[in-house]
């Protein structure tokens, strides 16, 4: 068996929590930092802090070690950062933990003797490891490329999906500070059946931005067809299918509904626009794939009109995470949804099979109820694919806006798809 090098990871979000538990399950000695208290808490009494599929399972029989104390990483070989890399106001991206977290792990190099890799696994603007995260880890006095090793790693986690996507993915991505580096690197991931390309910490940056946006641009350009597909009067899905069996088109992500939300695609795609302006480029094509999704939630709204005024009326929203098999709200485009339907003096009630107490701390002040009771709404606005929403009986609802394709409300008394 090789000799499994201990792991350090910091940041106990998604991306951290799913690859400690896939190291952990791989028989590594894992250990995670973070400043968060309670999701230490929950991870040393084996329970996973967020509803991920599998996580629960690996820490039972796998289980790792969280701690709020940095210098608990002092024997890791190689140490990821995975905290949360936020959009700014302006849309800009915010280094605020990402900095914080490089100084934890300063002060852990500074007292380490061995020599360590730090990877970067957040998804930072290009630029950030070289400029930013190697400065802040070089104030311990040690040198990078001589006495630590630098590495800059995206991931492309699916919520939902995250562990089937860490073990299998489609590729390894190593941007490398150096050699030395990149080979510590390449010695974990050596086993993965994936292909593996070292590239230089900048190009590994844009790699993932350059994904993530390209994902999102699909969606908006299926959206945007839809759209043209819905005055037509014909189906966008078989528009779809015809188009995927060009293997250059693709068959997957080409869902056209209500649009996309998440904590990356929107996060991305602004961090992205803001810093190609500050390199003194207009990135006209990314700003359409934004405003073509922003625009895309408010066609609800429309399509909801053409049937019934809003004031006063029982709209109920069936779906409120930002896609099925996650309790995550980010960007959500039932947030813009609830926002509009309470500013035309809509009455909202909501269901969500896991994101309802996510939703409440947000929206306290609309109702919450089982699908039954939504579907007696005077409309109601199908948001998220959840699968049980395929087995409802809409047969007694009056009206039905569905955003997301699920074709068993069309027994409703009046029904609209969003793109179909
Ligand atoms: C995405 C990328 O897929 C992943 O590689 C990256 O690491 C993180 O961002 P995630 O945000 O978890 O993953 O969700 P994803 O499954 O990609 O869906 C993103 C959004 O697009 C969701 O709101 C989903 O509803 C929407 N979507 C997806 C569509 O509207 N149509 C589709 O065909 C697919």
């Amino acid at each position: 068996m090789k000799n499994k090098v201990p792991i350090g990871i910091v940041g106990l979000g998604y991306v951290g929590l799913v690859i400690a538990a896939c190291f952990a399950k791989l028989g590594y000695q894992v250990t995670v930092v973070d400043i968060d208290e309670e999701k230490c808490k929950a991870i040393n009494e084996k329970r996973s802090p967020i509803f991920e599929p599998g996580i629960d399972e690996i820490l039972k029989k796998t289980p790792f070690k969280a701690s709020m104390n940095p210098q608990d990483l002092a024997d890791a070989a190689i140490i990821f950062i995975c905290v949360n890399t936020p959009s700014k106001a302006d849309g800009a991206i915010s280094l605020e933990a990402i900095k914080k977290a490089t100084e934890q792990i300063a002060s852990v190099l500074k007292v380490k003797k061995d020599y360590c890799t730090i990877v970067v696994k957040s998804t930072v603007i290009p630029g950030t490891t070289q400029e930013v995260i190697l400065p802040i880890l070089e104030k311990s006095g040690k040198k990078a490329g001589q006495d630590f090793g630098l590495c800059m790693s995206p991931e492309f986690l699916r919520e939902g999906k995250g562990i089937n996507d860490f073990m299998q993915p489609d590729r390894i991505i190593i941007g490398e500070y150096d050699k030395k580096s990149g080979d510590a690197l390449y010695d974990l991931f050596r086993d993965f059946k994936a292909p593996i390309l070292r590239v230089n910490l900048t190009t590994a940056e844009m790699i993932k931005y350059a994904s993530n946006t390209f994902l999102a641009a699909k969606l908006s350009f299926i959206n945007e067809i839809g759209n043209i597909c819905k005055r037509l009067g014909i189906d966008t899905y078989q528009v779809a299918q015809g188009m995927g069996y060009d293997e250059r088109i693709g068959a997957k992500f080409l869902n056209a509904g209500v649009g996309f939300g998440g904590s990356c695609f929107p996060k991305d795609l602004k961090a992205l626009i803001v810093h190609a302006k500050e390199l003194g480029y207009q990135p006209k094509l990314l700003e359409e794939v934004k405003n073509v999704n922003d625009q895309q939630v408010l066609r609800m709204i429309e399509l909801l009109k053409k049937h019934t005024s809003l004031r006063y009326k029982n709209i109920g929203l069936l779906g409120l995470s930002f896609k099925p098999g996650t309790d995550d709200i980010k960007d959500s485009v039932a947030i813009l949804i609830t926002q509009t339907l309470l500013a035309e003096k809509a009455i909202v009630t909501a269901y969500d099979p896991q994101a309802m107490q996510n939703f409440k701390k947000i929206f306290p002040q609309i109702s919450y109820n089982n699908p039954d009771e939504i579907l007696k709404c005077d409309a109601v606005l199908i948001i998220t694919e959840w699968e049980e929403f395929s087995r409802l009986d809409y047969s007694k609802t009056k009206i039905v806006i569905d955003g997301r394709r699920v074709l068993k409300a069309k027994e409703a008394l009046i029904y609209e798809g969003i793109c179909w």
